[in-house]
């Protein structure tokens, strides 16, 4: 009951002031392997900041330390330089951080309106009783957060697939319904971990232009890909490097450093 009652709380909307990340000292090992030992690097206020490095060089670990599912062993996460080390997945959430995950997680028996329409739960007003009972206010409530979702969901073209069961749809689109479900809780930080890994050409060319969309629109985002191409849309980009940040800089300026260069041809 504490838990929905902190939930109302809190302002439904809207996107007020984009947040700063900051990673300083991060370190973090399983069992006796090293993967990160200390990693820096701040996410200014408004800009899109990216994250490269080979494979299994500690981006998602990183992302799983900032958004709370992992406990760094040193360091500190700072969220508009408040420490978030006491805080749950569900508070750092609260507090406008939210991600996407490099294999999509979604609620595959569900619709694709009602997945999107899960990312709306912190807009709801009506306690767990009045919902249960139906009342006029929870209809008319349930009626303005669909509302809300369909329009998220035909801004991210998926309009089409309101009903359809989400887990019947292609990695690509199970991805798109994963970025509209962030979208509409509104996050102030968005980390988005390999978005366009299983979309075609086309797909990473709307995506990218989604990005911008989201940026333009306040959030400050936190982006890991593969794709060299989509990271030029990064104000900034860290490479990552056997738990360190060896590079930082425009994309253009990371592509053409040797230590990057290096780590990725192995050379
Ligand atoms: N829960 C875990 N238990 C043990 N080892 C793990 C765990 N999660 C990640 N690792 C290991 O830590 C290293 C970093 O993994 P991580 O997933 O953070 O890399 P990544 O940079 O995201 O890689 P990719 O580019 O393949 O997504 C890898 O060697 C991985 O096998
Ligand atoms: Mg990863």
């Amino acid at each position: 009951m504490t838990a929905v009652a902190d939930l109302k709380r809190l302002p439904s909307r809207p996107i007020d002031l984009p947040a700063t990340l900051e990673l300083s000292g991060i370190a973090h090992s399983f069992g006796g392997f090293k993967v990160l030992t200390d990693v820096n690097f701040a996410v200014p206020q408004g800009q899109i900041v990216g994250l490269i490095g080979p494979n299994g060089s500690g981006k998602s670990t990183c992302f799983n330390i900032v958004s709370g599912f992992l406990r760094p062993k040193a360091g500190r996460v700072l969220l508009s330089g408040r420490d978030m080390a006491a805080d749950s997945i569900q508070a750092r959430t609260r507090h406008g951080l939210m991600r996407t995950f490099q294999t999509p997680k979604v609620f595959e028996r569900m619709s694709v309106l009602e997945n999107v329409m899960v990312g709306l739960h912190k807009d709801g007003r009506s306690g767990i009783l009045a919902s249960m009972l139906r009342t006029p206010t929870t209809r008319r409530e349930f009626d303005r957060l669909r509302n809300t979702a369909e329009e998220a969901c035909r801004k991210f073209a998926l309009g089409k697939f309101l009903d359809a069961q989400t887990g019947r749809l292609p990695a690509g689109q199970r991805r798109v319904v994963e970025l509209a479900r962030a979208y509409v809780g509104a996050p102030r930080l968005l980390l988005l971990d390999e978005p366009s890994s299983g979309l075609n050409t086309e797909e990473i060319g709307q995506l990218r232009s989604w990005i911008a969309m989201l940026n333009s629109e306040g959030m400050t985002i936190l982006l890991v890909s593969h794709d060299m191409g989509l990271m030029t849309i990064a104000d900034t980009v860290h490479a990552l490097y056997f738990g360190e940040i060896i590079a930082s800089g425009p994309m253009a300026a990371i592509q053409a450093d040797p230590r990057v260069r290096e780590a990725y041809l192995g050379g």
